[in-house]
Formats: C-alpha cells, structure tokens, sequence
C-alpha cells in the first residue's frame, strides 16, 4: 500500500475529490491530511471520511522537522499539495524527492510564485485576455511553483468568460485530472 498525506489550506474541493478516487483502492491510500488552518473545511471533509488529520502552526514547520516524524508515524510515501499555500521548506523536499506534488490552476510558467493563487491567478488570465489557461501539476521544490513540471491540461478563455467562469473551468480541469495523473504517479 502506498500512503498518500494531502496538504490543504482551504475548501478541499480537490482533496475530496482525491478521497473519492481513492477510496478503497487496491494500492493507494489517502493515510493524513495536514492542515494549516483550523477552521479549513478540509478537515471537516477528511473527519467525515475518518481520515487522521493534522494541524501544522509556522513556527513548527519551519524552525524543527517535527513533521517528519508525523508523516513517518503514518507510513507516508507521498505527498499532494492541493491549495496549501506555504512555501514548502528545504528539509520536507529534500525528504520528498520527486514525491511531492503541487496542483497549480494556470499553464506555469506563467501565472506563478508568491502572491498567485486561487482568484489572483484567474484575475491576471482576464486581465491579459489569455485566450488559454489550465492546470499544472508540478514536483514541489523549494521555490514557489518551479519545480519540474510533470502534465498541464488547458482550457479555453472566450472574451466574454467572467473571473469566475475561468475559476470554474479550470477547477473542473483539475478535479478530473488530479486524482488520475497521481494514480499514474504512484503505479511506478
Ligand atoms: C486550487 O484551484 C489550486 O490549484 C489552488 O488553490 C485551489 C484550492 O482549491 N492552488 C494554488 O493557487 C497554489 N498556488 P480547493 O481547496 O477547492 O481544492
């Protein structure tokens, strides 16, 4: 069995959608879901699905390597960051080399590092009127959305598509191919 921990700050419409692809997998589990923020509606998401959680403060995260002795205590292998918005530190990536991996909603290598998230992103597609955006997925390493790039997917910006109508078609990209491509990650 190969353990997944999903790293997620916000709503966790990605983490749910991970549990629900994984759920009774033959070989992949979703094991711990680490949270820096303790009203996230991820962790009402993974209590409902009896999943352990974790909530993680700066300070520890960044000053000790506590968190290697969680994730070792829950057999991780890897890791999916799926809107968690810290910069990840050196020792977690060296830790995690190329098993770690970070869903980012536009076609890096534009549209990314510090600051560009979630709405921010979309609002900057508009305000250049991109005719395209998408998702990458990427390995996580110690700067902001730089790590090798491993699949993007695209969609279509029409010039009457609103902020809000990227943000959809883009979340829907990353629903559906999220799950799988780290299914397909963690077969090799
Ligand atoms: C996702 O769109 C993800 O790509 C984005 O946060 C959203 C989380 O949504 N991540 C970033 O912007 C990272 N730079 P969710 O909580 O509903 O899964």
């Amino acid at each position: 069995m190969k353990n997944i921990a999903i790293f997620a700050s916000g709503t966790g419409s990605n983490a749910t959608r991970i549990v629900e692809h994984f759920n009774n997998h033959p070989t992949i589990n979703v094991a711990l879901i680490i949270s820096n923020k303790k009203t996230a509606k991820v962790l009402d998401m993974a209590k409902s699905n009896s999943i352990p959680t974790l909530l993680i403060n700066r300070t520890s995260f960044y000053k000790t390597e506590n968190l290697l002795t969680d994730l070792a205590s829950h057999q991780i292998d890897f890791i999916a960051l799926a809107g968690f918005l810290w910069l990840i530190p050196p020792y977690l990536v060296k830790h995690f080399p190329n098993k770690m991996v970070n869903i980012h909603p536009a076609l890096l290598p534009k549209y990314g590092g510090k600051g560009m998230y979630g709405q921010y992103v979309h609002q900057a597609v508009r305000a250049n009127n991109e005719s395209i955006s998408g998702i990458t997925l990427h390995y996580v390493n110690e700067h902001y959305d730089e790590g090798n790039i491993i699949f993007q997917a695209t969609c279509p910006v029409t010039t009457t598509d609103s902020v809000q109508d990227i943000a959809k078609n883009v979340l829907k990209l990353e629903h559906y191919y999220f799950p799988r491509i780290l299914e397909s990650l963690l077969a090799n």
